[in-house]
């Protein structure tokens, strides 16, 4: 018998069940370094942070950048004619809207309204090339934010989904060459 447990993720705070934590979090991408087993899996701290003026216009800028990813990682999904671009937008959509939902805890807001958006390509390389320079903003901005952090948590936060987002930009650079 294969015996399964339940991990959890330290920056979404998402759960996971198998045999070992994830090379890379399902809901947000994050790193196999950040699972905990869930018994040791501890939240404070991890979402009542206090910030300071520049964390948080950090972070709002973080959750708009987050935003406007997951709707342009929609649109792509809907509009590539590729099965392939069409599940790599997709699950793309989904991880962006995770990090955005992260922000939003860190912040303490309610829900938050996707904005309508159909301005990307009805082809896949074009998209690929929208989604290479939008992740290298995210990467440039995520690291500057990362610098900047006063609160450790902010700092953890930031510096973890650079990490992602730089796994996003291989995604599109290996399928752009
Ligand atoms: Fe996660
Ligand atoms: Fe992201």
């Amino acid at each position: 018998m294969t015996i399964v447990n339940v991990y959890v993720c330290e920056i979404c705070g998402e759960a996971y069940i198998g045999e070992s934590a994830p090379s890379r979090c399902p809901f947000c991408g994050a790193f196999k370094k950040y699972f905990v087993e869930a018994k040791d899996y501890d939240d404070v701290g991890a979402w009542d942070i206090e910030l300071n003026e520049k964390d948080r216009a950090n972070i709002e800028k973080a959750l708009e950048l987050e935003i406007s990813n997951t709707i342009f990682y929609r649109c792509s999904s809907k509009k590539t004619p590729e099965l392939e671009g069409q599940k790599l937008f997709k699950i793309l959509a989904k991880v962006e809207n995770e990090h955005a939902s992260v922000w939003k805890k860190i912040l303490k807001l309610d829900k938050i309204e996707l904005p309508k958006y159909d301005k990307c390509a009805a082809e896949y390389r074009p998209n690929l090339e929208e989604s290479h320079s939008r992740e290298d903003r995210a990467i440039n901005f995520y690291g500057q934010a990362a610098a900047e952090a006063k609160s450790e948590r902010v700092k953890q936060l930031f510096k973890a989904f650079l990490e992602v987002e730089t796994d996003h930009l291989h995604l599109s650079e290996t399928r752009l060459k």
